[in-house]
């Protein structure tokens, strides 16, 4: 059977996973699954929702992060969703900020399985694809032993079948949102441990996971996937590029071929009056570990800043990398 695309799937990450930057990931790989960063239910129904939910076809699959609590307005802003064609509705039941946490939604939501269980069944009566949840293992003085199953359990009852388990618990007082990402312990087994006794649902492991092969090495666990977040976005060349291996596919483009494919897309994101950082600061890690990355980073990172800055800074980046590189050959 043909693996699906969650087998592997890049986190949602405020500030970072936007469309450009799904764009640029999507040249390394086909198949991962590419999440949004979180857009609220209440941003929906009253923001502009091209800005927040319009993306370019070359991205799918790709799902939409959604935060929120109100079951009524999430079903709402699925249904606004809808027509942009997303491959996946996933709630974020994780993320501890405070901002997130006034609200009430985000990782306090553990604490309210009902209440999930409520939004999820709204978001699925709107949603003709999947909605999903990706939670924590528990929050502050939770046994997640004891949380995890129950929380599963009522959500599924809802209908959600898919679930992306952060395998650490959040805080919700004392820690920030970074501290949160690398503080609480992860405990990778009591995840496995949920895919075996819920052999139904599809069960997506996350948290801390910085290579393929540590990625390979769950799966042979047992998970139906894996998300990576942090080290897909620093380190994509390493992530990303042969990731499709996963699904049994040879090697994609290399990073210089990647460089080349995002001219056009560059090309076409200045003719519109953007910024070429907008686009170039998803890129600054693409050559991580090699040589010349530094290079790579500080001419980049420095040339963006001049006004009218163009293509030519991604040329002269791409001299300390690959000195007399023809990137119009590698588009291939
Ligand atoms: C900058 C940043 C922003 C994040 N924003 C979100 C978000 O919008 N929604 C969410 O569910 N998780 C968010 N996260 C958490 C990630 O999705 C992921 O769960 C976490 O980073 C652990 O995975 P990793 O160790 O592979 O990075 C964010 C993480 C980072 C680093």
């Amino acid at each position: 059977m043909e693996h699906p695309p969650h087998r592997l799937s890049v986190a949602p990450m405020m500030d970072w996973t936007d469309r450009h930057c799904r764009y640029f990931h999507r040249l390394m790989t086909r198949r991962a699954m590419l999440y949004t960063e979180m857009v609220t239910a209440p941003a929906v129904v009253h923001g502009d929702r091209d800005r927040l939910l319009g993306f370019n076809r070359a991205e799918h699959p790709v799902a939409l992060q959604l935060g929120g609590s109100d079951p009524e307005e999430l079903r709402a802003a699925v249904r606004l969703a809808v027509p942009y064609g997303y491959d996946e509705i996933n709630l974020n039941v994780g993320c501890p900020s405070d901002r997130v946490q006034s609200g009430c939604f985000g990782a306090v939501l553990m604490e309210r399985p009902q209440l999930v269980a409520d939004c999820v069944a709204a978001m699925q009566e709107a949603s003709p694809v999947p909605v999903t949840v990706k939670c924590r293992i528990g929050v502050d003085d939770q046994d997640p032993q004891a949380v995890l199953p129950d929380f599963l359990e009522r959500v599924s009852a809802a209908g959600v079948r898919h679930f992306v388990i952060h395998a650490r618990k959040a805080w919700l007082q004392g820690l920030s949102p970074k501290e949160n990402r690398e503080i609480p312990p992860l405990d990778y087994d009591l995840v496995v441990a949920m895919k075996a006794a819920f052999p139904h649902l599809t069960i997506c492991i996350n948290g801390g996971i910085t290579s393929l092969d540590q990625a390979r090495a769950l799966l042979e666990r047992g998970v139906d996937g894996v998300m990576i977040g942090r080290a897909a976005y620093h380190d994509p060349g390493s992530v990303l590029i042969g990731a499709d291996g996963l699904w049994g596919d040879g090697p994609g483009r290399d990073a210089l071929q990647v460089v080349a494919a995002m001219h056009p897309y560059i090309a076409a994101h200045l003719a519109r009056g953007g910024r070429l950082h907008q686009i170039t600061r998803h890129m600054l890690g693409l050559f991580h570990g090699r040589p010349g990355a530094r290079g790579w980073r500080r001419v980049l990172s420095e040339g963006v800043a001049r006004p009218g800055a163009g293509l030519e800074v991604l040329e002269a980046a791409l001299a300390e990398v690959a000195p007399g590189a023809d990137v119009q050959a590698a588009v291939g």
